[in-house]
């Protein structure tokens, strides 16, 4: 198993970054990237740094990291939306897209501190002589004041996402009602690169499509300039939100270790306030899990469909013990059935929920990395045995799966692409 995962990676590795499967995903995706970077420190440290390195290099001065980096070498028909369609580089110049490099506008969630700090961890004295951390910390910052100021649509201090791209679940039943009220692009106004390398029944609709490139498109026009965008699409999502806290805390740490001293606190600070505004906007203590927050939708928004990104804040420090117990009894309960003998891994979507479909990408198969970060919440708050169950369980549909990208929650039985990076990475963390 750590053999086969490191293969994947070592064949997945571009030079200076690493594709998440080369038919499907050829280029570097943000998210993936930290995902990556937390196994390939197993592997080479080096190479680990690399990954984040590269990434950041392709980060706008406004301080947002787009969610795909293009590689020229790529051709352009091999993924749509291709640079031709994002135009960062003309397009995004007034918001400080990088003239060189050709990437998306949107964005992903934030595992990138989270990720740098368990990388520096891995060879501390290697990081040191690098300046890795000291390079990279400036960064970092200023992605999350990206986040936090510009995105801050709802004025309760959360951050919102623009497009269902961005909290990295495309498909989720949790955007249905905000996507119904988007016009759709017309058909023959695009062409689906997807559908070459993936089953249509484990990729979103044609209709999804439609209304992701509308609204990427109305962004674009405004030359993703996040104050004059109308961003017909604004949701706070639980999981980009924990993301941003875990990560907000892992920049605490970084700062004490080679920012300026001072910062730390400024951090965890923000850490805690976006703790408050997390359980205050989206805690539903009636459906014992957090939900979505449609901004743009009369009446209080909540989204009343259950979605594993309403378990992430598990990774959240520091969450009161009720919540805590809640989120247990719902992540155990019927809805998402762990450590059930019928589930094999968390799905992505409420095994109950009238959306539910075993195969179709977010709306209910199980995915690596949401299972890996259960892991880790599991173990924060003490449940070790849970934790430990769990992560045999990730290594068994791993292998079994041929490291897909995400499995039928009751059969295990892999779905999307095989021999999937993040997948090898975190299955190699496990393992480590
Ligand atoms: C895709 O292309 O399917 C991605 O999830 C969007 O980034």
């Amino acid at each position: 198993m750590r053999r086969t995962a490191r293969g994947v990676l070592l064949r997945n590795w571009t030079g200076a970054s690493t594709v998440p499967s080369h038919g499907l995903y050829p280029h570097q995706w943000s998210w993936d990237s930290a995902f990556i970077a937390i196994g390939l420190r197993h592997l080479s440290v080096l190479r680990a740094q690399r990954e984040l390195e590269t990434l950041f290099t392709a980060q706008w001065e406004d301080g947002r990291v787009p969610h795909i980096v293009f590689n020229p070498a790529v051709p352009l028909g091999a993924y749509f939306p291709s640079p031709d369609f994002w135009r960062s580089s003309s397009a995004g110049a007034a918001a400080g897209a990088p003239a060189a490099t050709e990437t998306s506008g949107i964005v992903q969630p934030p595992v990138h501190a989270l990720a740098a700090w368990l990388v520096h961890r891995a060879d501390p004295e290697t990081s040191r002589r690098r300046g890795f951390l000291r390079r990279l910390y400036p960064r970092l910052a200023a992605w999350h004041r990206y986040l936090t100021d510009r995105r801050d649509l709802g004025g309760g201090g959360l951050v919102a996402a623009v497009h269902p791209w961005e909290p990295g679940m495309d498909n989720s039943p949790c955007w249905d009602r905000p996507l119904a009220r988007i016009e759709p692009a017309a058909p023959d106004t695009f062409r689906r690169a997807d559908l070459d390398h993936g089953a249509a029944e484990d990729r979103p609709t044609d209709l999804d499509y439609g209304r992701y490139v509308r609204l990427a498109t109305e962004y674009r026009d405004a030359r993703y300039r996040d104050a004059e965008a109308p961003h017909s699409f604004a949701v706070e999502d639980p999981g980009i939100n924990a993301l941003l806290i875990a990560s907000e805390h892992a920049l605490a740490s970084i700062a004490a270790e080679a920012g300026p001293p001072a910062a730390a606190d400024g951090h965890r600070e923000r850490a805690a306030r976006l703790t408050a505004a997390l359980l205050e906007r989206l805690w539903d203590a009636e459906a014992g899990q957090f939900l979505c927050r449609d901004l743009r939708s009369a009446g209080s928004g909540l989204v009343p469909e259950r979605s594993a990104a309403g378990l992430l804040p598990l990774i959240v420090p520091g969450l009161p013990d009720d919540v805590v117990t809640a989120l247990l009894r719902t992540a155990t309960g019927r809805h998402f059935g762990l450590g059930s003998a019928d589930v094999r891994l968390v799905p992505s979507y409420d095994l109950c929920g009238e959306a539910f479909n075993a195969k179709r990408y977010w709306r209910g198969p199980a995915w690596f990395n949401v299972n890996w970060l259960l892991e880790r919440g599991l173990r924060q708050y003490g449940r070790e045995a849970r934790a430990d169950a769990l992560r045999t369980a990730i290594l068994s549909a791993a292998d079994s799966s041929s490291l897909a990208e995400y499995v039928d929650p009751h059969t295990g039985r892999g779905r999307g692409a095989r021999d999937f990076s993040w997948t090898a990475a975190l299955a190699l963390d496990l393992l480590t």
